[in-house]
């Protein structure tokens, strides 16, 4: 290591040594850091990052970091862990002599908005010395890049190209406390990375976390002791370092009954905030982008209904697809004398900052992924939180003066109902990505991985057999060659990814690769409230009998053949914006194909092919319209579970005997959505295995 930040003899941060437990633990310091700002940094945008609570941990941050394998650095949302790490990071020389600095985020928009930030406190161009990547969006330069924000998923498929990591000097993983899959799986690697590259210096960042667990993590066992001849070897004993925020007292409200309706409930609340209480943004927690979309109208007829509420309030959504521009709208400066309402799902709870936010109303819930293995369904439901999230939220109205927040929900519930903290999400999702990738990673026992939380082994027993009855996966647990490889290649879901394969035999690559495209985007029509009927009108126009895989393929030849109109999406209630990330998608999976060998070719509209293809990736998402069902229910042919056909599918009401989907949704009931009709011979052909213990589909057909 060239550089040194902290020299003996100079002025020493203060440390806390926990001898016996081998912790580090650093207390604020003594005095401030503030007299090394003038040798690092950017004087003239300068005063407002020495405002940050951070700033005064600068140089032990950068004593810890080169002193220490591992760092663990906690500290509440706002007080700059993101955006300013990774600077003090590059002034201190880690991003010297073409080394890279990398800081992972687990939410896309996270990624893409602190990237933004940080090149514009720096005065650089984004893409250049500080850039950033996620999926299908890679915005850097390999000879100019010295900061990059991506996601931790992003990293994981770098680590199949480059197993080391060996262009990076620094991997912040932030954000850690949400463990998310990507962030867990990540952890383990870096753990077995560290070991191959003793110089590799790890930064663990998180608004909330239990620092002694993840240092427990990455306490590196004694018979791993790094080489003993190298010059300098860094202590392998993560340090833990808290930095203590500047937090406004939040006053905390609860609703006396619980409320029935939480958007209903969200309304009332804001409207009774911008009456009654003085200036001063609101930020609102509800689930998802329905969810928000419902407030906002609500809001907005309100507003509409009295003049004097509408005069002053301005009411922004913000959720992970949300549009460039409106994203600007939501971090741009509140206009003097109007009260700017920001409904937002969790993302706002820690990975990003709200400046001038002094109401919470947390509704409670988040979006949460569940996943059960004995009936392998998967569901994104809303669920409730847990306290440690709710206290993140309440945290948010603390920024610039002291805040209220909202709950609603009791305090008796929160008191004695709400779980303390969230379940990793590796614990509640389905595997088949995560063990696909393990398996390309050359990690072959992937139960006896060193995970920070150890999977349920039925999931993992559910994600082996699915990934075998694809064939991506042999007798031995090994990725077979070429298809196994391959789809691991793919930045997507095993299923879709063996759909994609099985489209070159049948001569419809470039068919599946639009409807590929199409499916990993949320939904390509206008957001349905208050247009039902003419969104349903719309969908007619190109609805085909075989479902809504061969609807997108009309879709999209529309979309085509207008020249990529805005004004043809809007006549025809479709996302432009939608549309447009399809076109993009669609090129970045073209581009994969082309390096898998595969070139697309077109079936000409043999229908047949292209749902031959979609059922070689699906066929375990199989179900069969119940008998003398009146009322459109199905059976999953694996797990025999009861679901119904979405409404916003092409099939809903039409009910035919055999389809297959792409996902579930579960409201009031479990929803097929992207639904396709099959001929139930095909399924047994495409997994003769799978079915093999099933009620066998031919069996049954009349
Ligand atoms: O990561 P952490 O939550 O500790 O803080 P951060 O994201 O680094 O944000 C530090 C400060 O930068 C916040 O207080 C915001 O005021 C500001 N910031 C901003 O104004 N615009 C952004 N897009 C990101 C951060
Ligand atoms: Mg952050």
């Amino acid at each position: 290591m060239s550089q040194q930040f902290w020299k003996p003899g100079s002025e020493k941060p203060r440390i806390l040594e926990d001898e016996e437990g081998g912790v580090v633990f650093f207390g604020p310091p003594l005095s401030s850091a503030a007299s090394s700002s003038s040798r690092f940094g950017y004087a003239s945008i300068g005063s407002q990052r020495q405002r940050l609570p951070v700033y005064k941990y600068r140089t032990a941050i950068l004593y810890l970091v080169e002193t220490h394998a591992t760092t663990i650095i906690v500290g509440e949302t706002g007080s700059g862990k993101t955006t300013q790490i990774p600077q003090y990071l590059k002034e201190a020389g880690w991003a010297d002599g073409g080394r890279v600095i990398a800081c992972t985020q687990p939410r896309r928009l996270a990624v893409q908005t602190v990237a933004s930030r940080v090149a514009e406190e720096m005065d650089v161009k984004l893409g250049e010395e500080v850039g950033y990547t996620i999926r299908f969006e890679d915005v850097t330069n390999p000879a100019a890049t010295m900061i990059k924000f991506l996601t931790d998923g992003v990293l994981l498929r770098e680590i199949m190209n480059d197993p080391l990591l060996t262009k990076y000097s620094v991997i912040m993983v932030d954000e850690a406390h949400e463990r998310s899959i990507s962030t867990d799986i990540l952890l383990g690697l870096l753990k077995k990375i560290q070991r191959r590259r003793p110089e590799l210096r790890l930064i663990i960042s998180s608004a909330t976390i239990e620092a002694k667990s993840m240092s427990d993590f990455f306490q590196t066992s004694k018979k791993h002791r790094g080489p003993e001849d190298h010059e300098f070897v860094p202590r392998k004993v993560p340090a833990i370092l808290s930095v203590e925020g500047r937090g406004f007292n939040v006053h905390i409200h609860y609703v006396v009954e619980p409320v029935s309706d939480y958007v209903q409930a969200t309304v009332s609340t804001v409207l009774s905030i911008h009456e009654q209480e003085p200036a001063g943004d609101i930020l609102v927690f509800l689930t998802g982008q329905d969810d928000i979309d419902t407030a906002i109208r609500l809001l907005t007829e309100e507003a509409h209904a009295s003049r004097k509420i509408s005069s002053g309030l301005i009411v922004l959504p913000l959720y992970s697809s949300l549009p460039r521009a409106d994203q600007d709208l939501v971090f741009s400066p509140t206009p003097r004398g109007k009260r700017k309402v920001v409904i937002s799902t969790n993302i706002a709870e820690t990975s990003l900052t709200l400046e001038g936010v002094v109401y919470v109303v947390d509704s409670g819930f988040s979006k949460q992924q569940f996943y059960n293995p004995i009936s392998d369904i998967e569901n994104l439901v809303v669920a409730p939180i847990s306290k440690a999230s709710a206290r993140q939220r309440a945290g948010r109205a603390g920024r610039v003066r002291p805040g209220k927040c909202y709950r609603l929900y009791t305090e008796e519930y929160f008191v004695n109902e709400m779980s303390s903290v969230g379940i990793p999400e590796m614990q509640r999702s389905k595997l088949v990505s995560c063990v696909i990738q393990l398996k390309a990673l050359g990690i072959d026992n992937i139960l006896g991985f060193d995970w920070p939380a150890s999977p349920p082994p039925e999931a993992m027993i559910r994600a082996l057999e699915v990934l075998y009855s694809l064939g991506v996966l042999d007798d031995d647990a090994k990725l077979t060659s070429p298809v196994g490889f391959q789809a691991a290649e793919i930045p997507l879901d095993p299923m879709i990814s063996k759909m994609i394969l099985s489209s070159n035999q049948l001569g419809c690559s470039d068919e599946i690769i639009t409807i590929a495209a199409i499916l990993s985007i949320q939904s390509i029509w206008v957001s349905g409230r208050g247009v039902q009927k003419e969104l349903d009108e719309a969908k007619l126009r190109f609805a085909a009998a075989e479902g809504d895989h061969v609807t997108f393929l009309n879709v999209y030849k529309g979309f085509l053949q207008s020249g990529k109109s805005s004004q043809w999406c809007h006549k025809n209630y479709m996302n432009y914006q939608a549309m447009k990330k399809v076109i993009e998608i669609r090129e970045q999976l073209r581009r994969t194909a082309l390096r898998l060998g595969i070139v697309l070719k077109s079936c000409e509209g043999d229908m047949l092919a292209v749902r031959k293809a979609v059922t070689a990736g699906f066929f375990a998402n199989a179900s069969r319209l119940e008998a003398f069902s009146h009322n459109g229910m199905y059976k999953t042919v694996r797990g025999s579970q009861e679901v119904y056909i979405h409404p916003s599918s092409v099939l809903f009401r039409v009910n035919p005997k055999w389809v297959i989907y792409h996902s579930l949704v579960s409201t009031d009931r479990q929803y097929m959505r992207n639904v396709m009709t099959v001929d139930p011979s095909w399924l047994t052909e495409a997994a003769p295995h799978f079915f093999q213990h099933q009620r066998t589909p031919d069996s049954i057909v009349h």
